[in-house]
């Protein structure tokens, strides 16, 4: 091992592991999973085919009540929203991992918390 490789690895342990504990501090609940679901499902653009809520619109069908359907299996679920489906659009590029878990806890949760209200489309609207 040459001298700078040898110093290489304590350093970036040193760098990285000082950060790890913030991640973890706050064991995530099931509520907050969901909870992140419900303000992706309006970030991502979600209710713009399903609804404010999830209640369903012109473009896309209710998902409300996925969550009583037990063929949408975690697996279903990732496989519709990564690669959509007849006519919903494939997400693969927008939303990670972590968030298509957080948009499936929201979306098998019983009672579901609402996602926030999308902020205003014009940005030269005055603040509220
Ligand atoms: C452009 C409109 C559109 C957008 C945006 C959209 N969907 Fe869909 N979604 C649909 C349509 C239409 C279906 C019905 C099946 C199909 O055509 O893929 C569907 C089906 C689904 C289903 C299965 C429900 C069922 O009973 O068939 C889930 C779950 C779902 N969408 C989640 C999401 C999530 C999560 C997002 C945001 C990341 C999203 N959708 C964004 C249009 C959309």
């Amino acid at each position: 091992m040459s001298p700078s490789k040898r110093l290489f690895l304590p350093l970036t342990l040193g760098l990285l592991l000082p950060t790890a504990p913030l991640a973890f501090s706050a064991t995530p609940k099931p509520e907050d999973h969901a909870k992140a679901g419900a303000a992706l499902f309006s970030d991502k653009g979600c209710t713009y085919c399903h609804g404010a809520v999830g209640q369903g619109a012109k473009k896309g069908p209710p998902v409300t009540d996925l969550w009583k359907d037990k063929t949408w299996t975690d697996e279903k679920i990732t496989n519709q929203i990564l690669n959509g489906g007849q006519k919903m659009p494939p997400f693969q590029d927008s939303v990670s991992d972590d968030e298509v878990k957080d948009l499936i806890a929201w979306l098998r949760a019983k009672n579901k918390p609402l996602p926030p209200p999308a902020p205003p489309q014009d940005s030269s609207a005055p603040a509220q």
